[in-house]
């Protein structure tokens, strides 16, 4: 399928590893010109690099935190005009005890998964009002909708992306402009392995694959039958960056294997 953004200007932030990379060579795939951005200047140069060169776009890494104020500026001024904005970020490591769940912590969370992505979105949408055109998607999680009580760092902050996102999109969609969300369940990805030793603490487990692998198995039943690669929530979030999906406003799409039911 033509998804007609060939020659567009992207952000993918978020966009060296896991769902964020996935993303972008979906895009790249596509034949936008890409920015992607990621806090570890290594591993993003690299995929930079990679994806360009395997899809001969233009792909521009740009080292940028986008939970702090200067990691946006990096990214503003690298990319001022963007057609397309993706976002992902890692939120703090999975709690505890929730009755050890302190104000720090609730001010990191939100700090991170709520400001974060609001501040680069309430930057761009004059942007793409300007143009008369834009797509967001975020790519958040399934724990927005879907409450885990050792994910109280993730979900909570999401939930309310979410609800920002309900009234922000349906304000903007007269301008051409769509916000939609993907609430990703469980991906075997780089971020999901960096946070088995979070886990393993969470329940008091041996951090060893073959200690979390049984309780994380028996605790989450997945009715597809498989944890989901990066790439099987790609293909939807550049459909979601198309015109082909005007019609389609402020909506949050689960991407779980089943794992939560729900009707809408
Ligand atoms: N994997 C799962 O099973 C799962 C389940 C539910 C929800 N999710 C959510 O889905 C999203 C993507 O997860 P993933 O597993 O694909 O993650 P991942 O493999 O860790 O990839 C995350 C990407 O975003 C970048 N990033 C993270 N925090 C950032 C920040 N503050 N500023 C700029 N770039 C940042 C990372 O690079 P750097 O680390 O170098 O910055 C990396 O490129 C996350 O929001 C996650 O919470 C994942």
């Amino acid at each position: 399928m033509d998804l007609k953004i060939k020659g567009k200007k992207a952000i993918m932030a978020g966009g060296s590893a896991g769902m964020g990379r996935a993303t972008a060579e979906r895009l790249a795939e596509a034949g936008v010109d890409l920015y992607i951005t990621a806090r570890r200047e290594e591993r993003l140069k690299n995929a930079a690099a990679e994806i360009s060169e395997k899809y001969g776009t233009s792909v521009t890494p740009v080292v940028a935190d986008s939970s702090t104020e200067e990691g946006r500026k990096a990214l503003f001024a690298a990319c001022p005009d963007p057609d397309i904005l993706a976002i992902t970020i890692k939120p703090p490591a999975p709690n505890g005890d929730f009755l050890k769940v302190t104000p720090e912590m609730w001010r990191d969370s939100i700090e991170t998964a709520l400001i974060g992505p609001i501040e680069i979105m309430r930057h761009y949408i004059p942007v793409m009002k300007d143009k008369g055109w834009g797509r967001i998607v975020n790519i958040a999680t399934f724990s927005a909708k879907n409450p885990m009580i050792w994910r109280l760092m993730s979900g909570p902050a999401r939930s309310a992306l979410i609800n920002y996102t309900a009234s922000v999109s349906r304000e903007i969609a007269k301008h051409g402009i769509t916000i939609n969300n993907l609430l990703p369940g469980m991906f075997r990805t780089e971020g999901a392995s960096e946070i088995l030793k979070d886990y393993a603490d969470a329940f008091g487990l041996e951090p060893t694959p073959e200690a979390v692998s049984p309780h994380f198995l028996a605790n989450n039943h997945i009715p597809a039958g498989f944890m989901a690669e990066a790439d099987d929530l790609a293909p939807m979030a550049a459909l979601l960056c198309s015109p082909l999906s005007r019609f389609i406003v402020g909506q949050n799409i689960v991407i779980d294997g089943g794992q939560h039911a729900s009707l809408f």
